[in-house]
């Protein structure tokens, strides 16, 4: 069977829609500490919300991953590069998933305010008000989300050296049209 040159339509779905959603949050979240609580718990509805929907994206597409074949290193990666890779991308299927799960218990015991996913779903409700619980799933939260943001920085860094170094067709493979070329991998 000849090998897979691009990801599918699947893949590059949900990579670039939890990018994009992962990336506004990342820029966004850390700036809603210093706001005065009626705005924070407005906007905490639509970050609760589309956090929920990252969860649920990513639950769908690890399983996903793991029962469908991908394009292999490409032919100008090392053993080493190829195996940094690997690790770089697992770990964002695990920090991806812990995010929100962090970020859910820590709604369900926050007392300063309500939070209801996109108006809908009241996280705030499902447990007793614990100041202390909420704090240790706040700073857990706030950790897992700088770690987030060194990997996509990273990952960010490493796509471009592919693309402008190393020439070869790594990020062309994940563009929604990309067209890679035949005689490299
Ligand atoms: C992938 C999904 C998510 C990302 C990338 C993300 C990112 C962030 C970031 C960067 C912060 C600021 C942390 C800090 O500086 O200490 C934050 C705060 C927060 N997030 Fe998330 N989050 C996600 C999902 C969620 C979910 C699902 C919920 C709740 C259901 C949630 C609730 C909160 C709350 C309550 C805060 C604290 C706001 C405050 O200080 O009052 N997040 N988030
Ligand atoms: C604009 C920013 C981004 C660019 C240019 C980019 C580019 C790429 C490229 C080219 C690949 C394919 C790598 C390969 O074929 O070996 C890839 C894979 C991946 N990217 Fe990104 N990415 C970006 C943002 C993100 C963000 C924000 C996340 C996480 C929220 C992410 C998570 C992943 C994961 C998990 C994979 C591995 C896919 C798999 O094999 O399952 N990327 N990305």
């Amino acid at each position: 069977m000849a090998e897979i040159q691009k990801y599918g339509a699947t893949a590059k779905w949900l990579h670039w829609l939890v990018a994009f959603i992962v990336i506004l949050m990342l820029i966004f979240g850390p700036g809603l500490e210093d706001l005065p609580l009626s705005e924070r718990e407005q906007i905490i509805m639509v970050h609760s919300g589309l956090g929920t929907l990252v969860l649920i994206l990513m639950l769908i597409r690890w399983p996903w991953r793991l029962t469908h074949d991908v394009p292999g290193p490409a032919d100008t990666m090392g053993v080493w590069q190829t195996r940094l890779s690997k690790i770089m991308h697992w770990s964002f299927y695990v920090l991806l998933v812990l995010q929100p799960i962090f970020g859910i218990l820590q709604a369900m015991y926050i007392t300063e305010y309500e939070v209801v996913a996109f108006g809908q779903i009241a996280y705030s409700s499902m447990a007793v008000d614990n100041e202390q619980v909420a704090k240790i799933f706040h700073i857990a939260h706030g950790v897992n989300g700088k770690l987030l943001t060194v990997l996509v920085l990273g990952h960010f860094a490493a796509t471009f050296y592919h693309h402008l170094w190393q020439k070869d067709n790594v990020l062309r493979r994940m563009l929604p049209f990309g067209k890679v070329s035949a005689d490299l991998r």
